[in-house]
């Protein structure tokens, strides 16, 4: 059964017994509902556009990987707590945090909303360049609530571009990219 067949109350609950237990809502990811990848299309190609032409990409929570066919690459290492395909990298980012694979970037795309230590994360990543969307709590039309989405953090953009420094990321570019969400570019500091 997919996540958003069920009550937002109980999509709620679900959502905050995962943060009670400093767990992942593996349950959100087993079924992907049909059509539910389409609008990350478009998030997916701002994203390459962003990246330019890159030696290697890990794409982290790399879901649907719509983002594969658009990246200029030689190497795409596709990662993910549900088994995508036969070359995903299976980890649960929350329990074990990104997989050590050294890359030239790394793309976070809709991921840090369900991370619970999305600095920890961002400040293991083993790349020089990554490409990070967020919805952020201040943008022009935040999805609410928040945990009816499965989210587990709440960060407006001078929170999140705060994090990013402390995980020792420089932001490079940083745009509105719809209602919701915002898309940065960064480089290691
Ligand atoms: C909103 S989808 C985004 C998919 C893809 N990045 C895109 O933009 O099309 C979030 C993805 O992150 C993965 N994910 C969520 N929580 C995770 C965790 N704790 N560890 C690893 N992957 C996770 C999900 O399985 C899902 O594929």
């Amino acid at each position: 059964m997919s996540f958003y067949s069920l009550s937002q109350e109980e999509r709620i609950q679900l959502t905050e017994a995962a943060i009670r237990d400093g767990g992942t809502l593996r349950s959100r990811w087993e079924a992907l509902a049909d059509g539910e990848a389409k609008p990350w299309t478009a998030r997916s190609a701002r994203a390459a556009e962003l990246l330019g032409p890159v030696e290697s990409v890990l794409d982290v929570g790399c879901g649907t990987m719509g983002l594969e066919p658009l990246l200029q690459t030689q190497r795409y290492v596709p990662s993910d707590v549900v088994a995508r395909d036969e070359r995903t990298i299976v980890r649960d980012y929350n329990r074990e945090g990104p997989p050590p694979v050294q890359v030239e970037a790394v793309a976070v795309l809709g991921v840090l909303e369900y991370l619970l230590d999305p600095e920890g994360f961002m400040r293991q990543l083993q790349a020089d360049k990554a490409v990070v969307t967020y919805c952020t709590t201040d943008s022009p039309s935040p999805l609410e609530p928040r945990r009816s989405h499965a989210w587990v953090n709440d960060m407006d953009t001078a929170t999140v571009e705060q994090m990013f420094a402390r995980a020792g990321w420089t932001i490079r570019s940083d745009e509105q990219l719809d209602g919701a969400q915002r898309i940065w570019l960064l480089t290691r500091t």
